[in-house]
């Protein structure tokens, strides 16, 4: 596409792509200002990166998805001088920050999970309320598609996917109906998956009886999990002292990841029943900036639902 062809996302609502939640607060803990260096992990829409970019702070910004990046390349075109964009995944940042020869950061941000876009496309695959492809990569040029990994895992490796990552209750009943179903025909829409779930399981209240298990394989086929433990174990050591790393998850799972990281990196010794004396956390590295994650404030919730779940955990480097 060249440069200056707006991308189909691009329309005069800024946040037609997707609205960054807890805004106010990213700002406020992050800090930015000008000479301030950040890496925004999970460029999305481009709206937390705006915000730094709005402060004076220079930006170096990834994302898996190329319409992202097309898309918010184009939004925050008038930054040029302090905003440059890579097709990454946040796993692999360490090894694109030294090829792009960045050193260390003043801040460091992952929004993590899906935007509205991508779950707003229904060729993208991510929605059960839309029928598209069963698709659901971030990053359409790698990896399986959900097609593949529905129709193809064997039944312990889907009950597995759809306990784990799903939480879901009956994740042994609807693995075995899959692997049932696809021996007569394979699944290729999200629409047809969503309706056989929906038969095989019942409705609990509101919610489709689909949603776990569609969270579940969109996790397993952009193996969210793996990334983001890979990215936690990295990031502090990319921190200047005083430098910042903010975590925004939506589910308890990542939260839980990310709160245990921070544990880990934030405790300055380690005792064990065996041990004549307690010793000095060698991963020490990390102040804990927020003890209980932040959440979206009622006003933010009414004008963003997807706020709902939002939580944000905030750790700041200390010298080493
Ligand atoms: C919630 S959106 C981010 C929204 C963004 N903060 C904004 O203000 O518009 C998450 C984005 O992160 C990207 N993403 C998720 N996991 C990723 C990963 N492991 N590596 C790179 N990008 C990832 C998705 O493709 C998506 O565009």
């Amino acid at each position: 596409m060249p440069e200056d062809e707006p991308p189909v996302s691009a329309t005069n609502d800024p946040f037609s792509y997707h609205r960054p939640v807890l805004p106010a607060e990213v700002v406020q803990y992050l800090a930015p200002g000008p000479g301030k260096i950040f890496l925004d992990a999970t460029l999305g829409g481009g709206g937390h990166s705006e915000l730094l970019l709005q402060a004076g702070a220079q930006v170096i910004a990834l994302d898996q998805d190329t319409e992202a990046l097309e898309h918010a390349r184009h939004r925050l075109r008038g930054h040029a001088t302090r905003f440059c964009a890579f097709h990454a995944n946040f796993r692999d940042f360490a090894a694109m920050l030294e090829e792009a020869g960045i050193g260390k950061l003043d801040g460091i941000l992952a929004d993590i999970g899906v935007s509205s876009w991508q779950l707003d496309s229904a060729e993208r695959g991510f929605s059960f309320s839309q029928d598209g492809p069963l698709d659901m990569r971030m990053n359409q040029q790698a990896g399986r598609t959900a097609a593949e990994l529905v129709n193809d895992s064997d039944v312990v490796e889907l009950e597995r996917i759809l306990r784990e990552y799903g939480e879901e209750r009956q994740a042994r009943r609807i693995a075995r109906a899959i692997v049932a179903r696809r021996a007569e025909r394979p699944f290729t829409r999200t629409g047809d998956l969503a309706a056989f779930i929906a038969g095989v399981v019942p409705r609990h209240g509101k919610t489709h009886p689909a949603t776990q298990c569609f969270q579940a394989i969109r996790i397993a086929v952009n193996e969210e999990l793996t990334a983001l433990a890979e990215f936690l174990a990295a990031a502090p050591r990319w921190l200047k002292p005083g430098g910042r790393l903010a975590l925004i998850s939506f589910h308890s799972m990542e939260d839980r990841m990310v709160k245990q990281a921070f544990a880990r990196c934030s405790t300055e010794w380690l005792d064990r029943p065996e041990w004549p004396e307690p010793r000095r956390n060698p991963e020490h590295c990390l102040r804990l900036l927020t003890r209980k994650p932040v959440e979206a404030s009622e006003e933010e919730v009414k004008i963003n639902p997807r706020s709902r779940s939002a939580k944000l955990r905030v750790a700041e480097r200390i010298e080493a």
